[in-house]
């Protein structure tokens, strides 16, 4: 199994950066395959609007990193999108990805039953943010989560946690834990333990 990881908090040592980490690090001792970008170290374009991946072209043709990035999510069985809430939503530098997904949908996505240019994929969203209220800020996944099922990521998964600021102290373990069980779940290896 291939898990792609976009990081989309500029902050390396960060919380969500460390959760997903530790659903990289438990899903690689299972034996799934890992491949990570630190979106921030990494020097791209948004969408320029230029429609050439409707009219022709099957991929984005935009020449800079996220060209390889976007290979590695089409290869990918799981993606791992992994950002803070800036301002009530993603990191611009994931926001900056998001809009390259637009390549991904065929040229008659609006009509066409099977939209999307990938073959089925697995999402797991992880969203770290300062303010306490977890009402606040609730519809980011759910909004991109519906883009995300048009370009095929069919099942999808959340690791959310609120009231965590610039200081690590508050990262509840139990989020860790969180992030082992769905590793453990996707890969499979969940199973495998039980059956011992
Ligand atoms: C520019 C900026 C904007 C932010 N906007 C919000 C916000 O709208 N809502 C919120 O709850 N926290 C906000 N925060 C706090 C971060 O979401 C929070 O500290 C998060 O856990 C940081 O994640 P990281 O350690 O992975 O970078 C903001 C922080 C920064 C630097």
């Amino acid at each position: 199994m291939k898990i792609i990881t976009l990081l989309g908090s500029p902050r390396s040592q960060g919380n969500s950066c460390t959760i997903a980490r530790r659903f990289q690090a438990t899903a690689a001792a299972l034996g799934a395959e890992i491949k990570s970008f630190e979106l921030n170290r990494l020097t791209y374009r948004g969408c320029q609007g230029c429609y050439a991946c409707k009219q022709g072209q099957e991929n984005c043709i935009l020449n800079d990193d996220l060209t390889e990035v976007l290979a590695a999510v089409a290869e990918a069985d799981v993606l791992l999108l992994a950002t803070p809430v800036y301002y009530g939503d993603m990191t611009a530098q994931l926001k900056g990805f998001m809009d390259r997904t637009y390549s991904y949908l065929k040229a008659d996505y609006l009509t066409n039953p099977s939209p999307s240019r990938l073959s089925p994929k697995k999402l797991v969203f992880v969203i770290t943010q300062g303010h306490p209220d977890e009402t606040l800020f609730a519809d980011i996944f759910p909004r991109y989560d519906a883009f995300l099922k048009w370009l095929g990521f069919g099942e999808s998964h959340l690791l959310r946690v609120c009231g965590v600021g610039p200081s690590m102290d508050a990262l509840p373990e139990t989020t860790l834990l969180q992030a082992d069980d769905l590793a453990r779940q996707l890969v499979g290896g969940k199973n495998n333990l039980l059956a011992f």
